[in-house]
C-alpha cells in the first residue's frame, strides 16, 4: 500500500549491474536537496557492481536475487515487496535486466520509469546498438519512459540522441550513448522530484515549465552543451 508520508519526494533504484545510470541518479537527487530523498537502491544480482558502491555512499543497498526464485512471479512478488517498504514515489529502472510481470508493471504504473539504449519505438529489446548499425541509421539514442506492460513502449519522457560514426561498433556507440544516457536520466529524476511530470488524458507526458526534452550528445570538453 502506497502513502507518501513525507514532503521529500521518494525514489527506489532497480539495477542489475554497473550502476553508471544509478550513479547519475543520485547525484541528480542529492542536488535537489530535501525534496527528494534516495530510500534504497535494490538489485537483482549479487555480482551487481552497483551495490558496493550505493553501500560506500551510505545508500540502503538491498538485494533480491532472481536465481532464488522458481518463477519470475515469485521474483516479483518478492521483489515488490521489497520496493513497498521503502513507500517510494517513483521507482525507477536503470540498467535492471529483468523482464517484469503485467501484475507487477500495473501495481506500480505511474511511477515506474526505464532507460532503454535506443530511440523508442526504434529497437526494442536487447542489442540495441547493433541493431542500430544493422540498420545504417545515423542517429542512435536514449529513451526514458514511462513502462507499461508491454516491453520497451511507454510514456515518453526524454530522449538524447548521438550520431552514428563510421568505423562504429556495438561498444564504442555504446559508450559515446552513455554519456548521453547520464544526463538524460539525471534531468528527469530531477523533473520528478520537483514534481513537474505528469500524463495527460491521451497517456502523453507533460513536463510543467519545460520545452524541450532531446538533448544532443555534447564532445567531452565543449564548452556549450547543446540542447536541441
Ligand atoms: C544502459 O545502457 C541502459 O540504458 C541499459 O543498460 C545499461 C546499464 O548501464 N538498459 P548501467 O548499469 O547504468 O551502467
Amino acid at each position: 500500500m502506497f502513502v507518501a508520508n513525507s514532503a521529500a519526494r521518494r525514489f527506489v533504484v532497480l539495477i542489475s549491474g554497473r550502476g553508471s545510470n544509478m550513479q547519475a541518479i543520485v547525484r541528480a537527487l542529492r542536488a535537489q536537496g530535501a525534496s527528494a530523498q534516495m530510500c534504497a537502491v535494490i538489485a537483482s544480482s549479487p555480482d551487481a557492481p552497483g551495490l558496493a558502491w550505493a553501500r560506500e555512499q551510505g545508500i540502503e543497498a538491498t538485494l533480491v536475487p532472481h536465481r532464488d526464485y522458481a518463477s519470475r512471479e515469485e521474483f516479483d512478488q518478492a521483489l515488490a515487496q521489497a520496493i513497498e517498504a521503502y513507500e517510494p514515489h517513483y521507482v525507477l529502472l536503470a540498467g535492471f535486466m529483468r523482464v517484469l510481470t503485467d501484475e507487477f508493471v500495473r501495481r506500480f504504473e505511474g511511477r515506474l520509469i526505464n532507460i532503454h539504449p535506443s530511440l523508442l519505438p526504434l529497437f526494442p529489446g536487447l542489442n540495441t546498438h547493433r541493431q542500430a548499425l544493422e540498420a545504417g541509421v545515423q542517429w542512435h539514442g536514449c529513451t526514458v519512459h514511462f513502462v507499461t506492460p508491454v516491453l520497451d513502449v511507454g510514456p515518453i519522457i526524454a530522449q538524447g540522441i548521438v550520431p552514428v560514426l563510421a568505423g562504429d561498433t556495438p561498444q564504442t556507440l555504446a559508450e559515446r550513448l552513455l554519456h548521453i544516457e547520464h544526463r538524460v536520466y539525471a534531468t528527469v529524476a530531477g523533473w520528478l522530484a520537483q514534481g513537474r511530470v505528469t500524463l495527460d488524458d491521451t497517456q502523453r507526458v507533460q513536463v510543467q515549465g519545460v520545452r524541450t526534452r532531446s538533448y544532443l550528445f555534447t564532445p567531452e570538453g565543449a564548452q556549450e552543451e547543446h540542447r536541441l
